[in-house]
């Protein structure tokens, strides 16, 4: 068996920092070292004011990187609830000499961004190579013989060769192996995923160094991954996979999303369909909230590179099946801003609009690919006076950020980010609810928070309301309850007491999840 001893993880990124964390956590005899090129990103590393919010990645970081022993629970498991007790040597690094970190590594992990080309040949759909090969190079100038290189980041299908060419311009008189371990982690349950993952699949090349390099990165996760479920492929498939695996659940919500349309033209209730048919356990209950469509970094652009990749080879028929996924996305998102549009009579001009929620889904502080980018981008075509957002992680910086993709000229001026939910909803026409954070929700058993009286303000919600959906805002002192709390409201899926009390004009659909 190789003896691994000191792994490089390039990419400090929202990936990359929570799986070397992990790895480290786990393995406390390895030197787990993540290095990336931005500075200000490996300096919020290594305070205490990490550059992601993940639930419990504080506490992973704080025990690896600072040496406190983490609680482990009877299994063996991590357990923040469990009092830390003596040290332990840290073993979590973070820094930006990617060069001499390379070259002490045994395993280099390449988890950088592979985002959707911009410009020149298959953009809009083709993967962005850019810093995937960059840190490829640096991986083939510097490494050691026999470093294990690893694919993290997505790439498409093949990238192995793309290694393998570099590491052989590079350095022709070596052979490194090559693996691909796609990370399947989600935003916002990133420590749950990684701390209890489905599988961990492991592409190798069927020689004795390629399979003898994948039984050492296995070694490191069956530190705390049950040996069944770390799954050994041949390299191809294991990048297929990744794609497949994000092109079948962004299908899912397409799927549902197709049938909220026909719901609210017939009075079938989108949300009772989702449960009645996910109680079938061949289809099961997972990624069936009709709602605004998927956002975030992955969906889009894995979909994108999978229709690029099979138009590439020859398969057109495929390409189009699974561009449909991406065009039922934008369709949704665009029937939302309408309908929230014609509910105020056709007309933005000289009013407020209030966007609860940011971020692509709650938990997550990721501005990137957010389905409120497109609502805001339809609102703005109606010259609204004022769009104010509030989101709980979102910075105003990252959001501002994503607001200059978009055409509208006067994007920053009309937009306000608050830091206060109130501020943001006040003397507002409509309060749309973009991100499916708790707060936004009705807390199980505690009362609908009664309302001041405001101006019939339509407030259009993340999923398809029942009165259990009511808005609920958390109250910042008995002595100035919320402004704006109402009804949330879905045509066609509500009860009709409920929408006997609605406001003639306050009535809106369905909204977003992922
Ligand atoms: P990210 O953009 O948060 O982080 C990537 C980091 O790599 C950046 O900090 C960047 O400065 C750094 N970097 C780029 N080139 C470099 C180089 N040559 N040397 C050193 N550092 C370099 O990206 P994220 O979200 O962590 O994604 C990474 C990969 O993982 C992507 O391929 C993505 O598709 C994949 N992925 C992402 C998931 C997610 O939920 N964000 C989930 C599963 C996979």
């Amino acid at each position: 068996r190789r003896q691994i001893r000191n792994v490089c993880c390039i990419g400090a990124g929202y990936v990359g920092g929570p799986t070397a964390a992990m790895i480290a956590l786990h393995n406390p005899h390895i030197r787990v070292t993540v290095v990336d090129r931005d500075e200000k990103r490996i300096r919020a590393w290594n305070s205490r004011h990490l550059p992601i919010h993940e639930p419990g990645l504080s506490d992973v970081v704080r025990a690896a990187r600072d040496g406190l022993r983490p609680g482990v629970d009877g299994t063996g498991h991590f357990d923040a609830s469990i009092e830390e007790t003596t040290t332990r040597a840290p073993n979590l690094f973070f820094s930006t000499a990617c060069a001499e970190t390379i070259a002490e590594a045994d395993v280099v992990m390449i988890s950088v961004n592979t985002p959707t080309k911009r410009q020149g040949q298959g953009a809009g759909r083709a993967t962005d190579m850019t810093a995937f090969e960059g840190a490829t190079r640096d991986v083939a100038t510097h490494s050691r013989r026999g470093c294990i290189i690893v694919e993290k980041s997505t790439v498409p299908c093949k990238t192995g060769q793309l290694i393998k060419n570099i590491t052989q311009q590079h350095r022709p008189e070596l052979d490194f192996p090559i693996l691909s371990n796609p990370e399947f982690l989600s935003e916002g349950t990133a420590i749950k995923d990684l701390m209890r993952p489905d599988r961990v699949i492991i592409g190798c090349e069927s020689t004795p160094s390629g399979i003898a390099a994948a039984e050492a990165l296995a070694d490191l996760y069956a530190s705390w991954v049950p040996q069944e479920r770390i799954v050994t492929n041949n390299i191809w498939s294991a990048e297929l996979c990744k794609l497949t695996a994000n092109a079948m659940l962004a299908q899912r919500i397409s799927s549902i999303n197709s049938i909220s349309a026909i719901c609210e033209r017939t009075g079938a209730d989108v949300g009772e369909i989702a449960k009645s048919i996910g109680l079938d356990r061949r289809i099961g209950p997972q990624f069936l909230k009709a709602g605004l469509g998927f956002g975030g970094s992955c969906f889009r652009k894995d979909i994108a590179s999978l229709t690029y990749l099979a138009e590439s080879l020859g398969l057109p028929e495929v390409a189009a099946y699974w561009e449909q996924v991406l065009t039922m996305n934008n369709y949704q998102r665009d029937r939302f801003a309408l309908n929230v549009i014609a509910k105020l009579n056709n007309s933005l001009r000289g009013k407020k609009i209030t966007i609860l929620g940011y971020a692509f889904k709650k938990d997550t502080g990721d501005a990137r690919e957010s389905p409120a980018l497109d609502v805001i981008r339809m609102l703005l075509e109606e010259g609204p006076k004022s769009i104010a957002i509030f989101d709980p992680l979102c910075s105003e910086a990252d959001i501002r950020y994503e607001l200059s993709a978009l055409p509208a000229a006067d994007a920053q001026d009309v937009v306000k980010v608050c830091a206060d939910p109130y501020e943001a909803c006040e003397d507002s026409s409509a309060v749309l609810v973009l991100t499916d954070w708790d707060m936004f929700k009705m807390q199980p058993r505690s009362a609908p928070v009664k309302a001041q009286p405001v101006d019939s303000p339509v407030i259009a919600s993340f999923s398809p309301s029942t009165p259990a959906d009511l808005l609920h805002l958390p109250q910042r002192s008995k002595e100035k309850p919320p402004t704006i709390v109402k009804d949330t409201v879905a045509v066609g899926t509500l009860p009709e007491e409920i929408i006997a009390r609605l406001q003639p004009q306050a009535d809106c659909e369905t909204g977003c999840e992922e």
